[in-house]
């Protein structure tokens, strides 16, 4: 059976598409909502603890890539400034989050306990291929957290914050695809490496909703099952179109939640890591967010 080769797009493309976003950047979304009231305290607390979550993410996310960017700058110049100015977005992301905490009343708090190791086991990664996979698949889960909180969520200006997470997100899952492919062309590296990291990665994120949902649920309203499914259908559906990584979900834990081949690999333009939705998530005015 022959496969469809996977539509990619050139550094050159992503680069244009990050510095039209640059420029539009801080003077979107003035229009900002009444401040934040929850139905009680356990709920606005669980909106703390949500919020501060995505705040590590970004915090995460905006080190790690100008980190890469100084790295790559050696070899790939057009590609360093791609992660400069991706590395710039989270750190829009971590602002506006930091003065969203502020808003529900609270700020950001130390992380917990299992937040806490899994970015040292994150930062200690030295190889490139192994940070931006980590990230990518971090991404990931991330966006799905937001897309399915938003599905839940009615209070209007945590719905604004999921909305330009989500927006961007969508943007980033692919970039970092893109990351990934010009990473290993230039050091293809053991693909069984990788593969036992794809592995890790997977079933330690697929478990993080049991750590993360009595913190968060009052807030989001996902359940723990719901979103283990989310998130070992989101990670399966990241490379299920990208054969060219070769990189295999782990199949008995897709089963036991319920997850088919086929699931995985239908509706091929929604895929999230497909350039096609690169490309409905450039103009941040024109991205239709889906709740999932
Ligand atoms: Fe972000
Ligand atoms: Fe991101």
């Amino acid at each position: 059976m022959s496969r469809p080769a996977p539509t990619a797009r050139p550094t050159s493309w992503w680069l244009s598409a990050l510095r039209r976003r640059a420029e539009r950047q801080d003077h979107q979304y003035e229009a900002k909502p009444e401040p934040p009231r929850f139905e009680d305290d356990v709920q606005r607390r669980a909106a703390l603890k949500f919020f501060n979550a995505a705040f590590r993410a970004e915090e995460s996310g905006i080190r790690q890539a100008h980190e890469l960017a100084g790295d790559v700058a050696a070899w790939d110049a057009e590609l360093a400034e791609v992660l400069r100015l991706y590395g710039n977005e989270e750190g829009w992301h971590r602002e506006l989050l930091e003065e969203f905490l502020t808003e529900l009343g609270g700020r950001v708090e130390p992380m917990g306990r299992v937040t806490s190791t899994l970015y040292r086991v994150y930062a200690r990664a030295k190889r490139m291929d192994s940070i931006v996979l980590t990230n990518l698949m971090f991404e990931t889960i991330g966006s799905t957290t937001y897309r399915m909180a938003l599905r839940n969520v009615s209070q209007p200006a945590a719905r604004r914050m999921l909305t330009i997470l989500t927006r961007d997100e969508a943007f980033h899952v692919p970039l970092n695809v893109h990351f990934l492919r010009r990473v290993l062309q230039r050091e293809p590296g053991s693909p069984r490496r990788l593969q036992r990291l794809y592995l890790l990665l997977f079933c330690s994120l697929t478990l993080l909703p049991l750590a993360s949902r009595p913190k968060a649920r009052a807030f989001d309203g996902i359940a723990t099952r719901d979103l283990m499914r989310a998130y070992a259908l989101e990670l399966g559906r990241l490379f299920a179109r990208e054969h060219d990584f070769a990189l295999k979900p782990p199949a008995l834990l897709l089963r036991l939640l319920g997850i088919s081949v086929r699931e995985l690999t239908h509706d091929h333009a929604a895929s999230p890591t497909s350039v096609e939705s690169a490309e409905r998530a450039i103009d941040r005015e024109h991205v239709q967010v889906h709740a999932l």
